[in-house]
């Protein structure tokens, strides 16, 4: 027989029916016991009066349970299970993760098991539906996906956080961000973007980095600054009420205050570098100009205004090669971070691109990068050059402040951090 998802079963009440799944609790008061099953899409509890059940049903043993759904006004699903039929389909003694306080290093350590939890779990879905809105937003507004690869000769961001690998005897890298290969899909399609995963060899062991996340980056020929922050702040609103409209069982699980979310609407405010600079100094956190923020610069910031910021106008000095210098004022880019609300830091990083050849290779050289390296993205500036713009959105970020997460190691299935890659 086919089986019924749990999160379904509201619609089937009076009806004989088969769910699969696992266990989370089990009690029994004499002849009646009291299974609570998952499956992924909800949870649901399951009575059985039966004098057979001898020994209780351990936690996350697989089974197949077949009954009829009644209603239920206790339970959070409004429905339970009268079961007919059980079937152990996967025993499982002595499961490692206990209703017990765990450390993070224990879970990490179980991180295949723990997904199963529910506060795991809805932090997955909460993952997949903002990928399925961010994905939806530019597929709707004419963009095309087009995928930049993974396995590149050169650095797109800075050289020190490049992972090298053995490319049959040639050195050659894990992508940083598909950028460089974006522009060039740009000129060929108008506007696209990539999803895919990233690799950072950075050594930093705070609460937003990992060495290997997914970075959202579109990328858009013949549009200028101020047009790409338009489309950051359109996509990242889309993105937040998508999730606030698909997600709410989850973020209830995860005990989410919701109201700094409903607050994100566009347009988001937008200050420049010098004056979050003159804003850090009223707030005793000054910068040197040329500086870069830190974490706590970029909180106390956010903590300023009631929606994302943008701050933009950073030193040339400070950012990536290709970023294209303000016309009036070469020494700052046309570039924003965008930075979340209530301590989450910067999500998205993006910026207009040099568009001329001269500049660019100036600033390669500038950099020290080798021109042969970077001269087909050369040729993209000799045939037929338009001024461009694209972001990176780090998606594990957005995951984080959306769930109101510690720490982005529990946004993503198999987090890679500076000290772990295991399981
Ligand atoms: O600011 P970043 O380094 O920008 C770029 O890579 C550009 N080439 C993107 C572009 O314009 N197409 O990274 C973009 C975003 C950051 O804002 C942050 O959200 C995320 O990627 N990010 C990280 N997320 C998790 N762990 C890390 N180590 C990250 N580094 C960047
Ligand atoms: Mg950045």
């Amino acid at each position: 027989m086919m089986n019924t998802r749990v999160i379904d079963l509201p619609h089937h009440v009076g009806h004989q029916l088969t769910v699969r799944g696992w266990v989370t609790h089990f009690r029994s008061s004499g002849k009646i016991h009291f299974i609570v099953v998952r499956d992924g899409t909800g949870v649901v509890q399951c009575v059985y009066k039966h004098d057979q059940v001898q020994e209780p049903l351990a936690t996350e043993t697989a089974v197949t349970i077949n009954g009829e759904v009644r209603k239920d006004v206790r339970s959070p699903l409004g429905v339970e299970i009268a079961v007919r039929h059980l079937e152990i389909i996967g025993e499982s003694p002595d499961y490692p993760i206990t209703p017990k306080e765990h450390g993070t290093d224990f879970l990490m350590a179980h991180r295949h098991l723990w997904v199963r939890s529910p506060r795991q779990s809805a932090i997955l879905r909460i993952r997949a539906a903002i990928i399925r809105r961010a994905r939806g937003f530019l597929d709707e507004h004419g963009f095309t996906v087009a995928d930049p690869p993974i396995i590149t000769p050169a650095a797109a961001e800075g050289s020190t956080t490049l992972f090298g690998i053995d490319y049959f005897g040639e050195p050659a890298f894990l992508s940083q961000s598909g950028q460089l290969y974006m522009e060039a899909l740009a000129m060929a399609l108008g506007k696209v973007y990539s999803f895919g995963p990233t690799f950072r060899a950075e050594k930093s062991k705070t609460r937003r980095h990992l060495t290997e996340f997914w970075m959202l980056e579109p990328e858009m020929a013949f549009v200028e600054f101020e047009e790409s922050l338009r489309w950051q702040e359109q996509l990242l609103e889309s993105i937040v009420s998508g999730a606030l409209e698909d997600c709410a069982p989850d973020l209830l699980v995860l005990g989410r205050d919701l109201s700094p979310l409903e607050r994100v609407k566009a347009p988001f405010p937008r200050i420049t570098y010098d004056e979050a600079l003159a804003r850090l100094a009223t707030l005793n956190l000054p910068v040197e100009w040329g500086e870069d923020l830190g974490a706590p610069h970029e909180t106390a910031l956010a903590e300023q205004f009631d929606r994302p910021v943008f701050v933009t106008h950073y030193p040339t000095a400070l950012k990536a090669f290709y970023m294209q210098p303000d016309p009036h004022r070469p020494e700052v880019v046309l570039a924003a971070d965008l930075l979340a609300p209530e301590g989450y830091g910067e999500i998205v990083g993006g910026s207009q691109r040099i568009h001329d050849p001269e500049l660019l290779q100036q600033r390669l050289q500038q950099h020290r990068l080798p021109d042969v390296v970077y001269s087909w993205y050369l040729d993209l500036r000799r045939y037929g050059s338009v001024p461009h713009s694209g972001f990176g959105m780090g998606l594990e970020r957005v995951v984080a402040w959306v769930a109101g997460l510690e720490h982005v190691r529990e946004t993503t299935p198999f987090a890679r951090t500076l000290n772990r890659v295991w399981p």
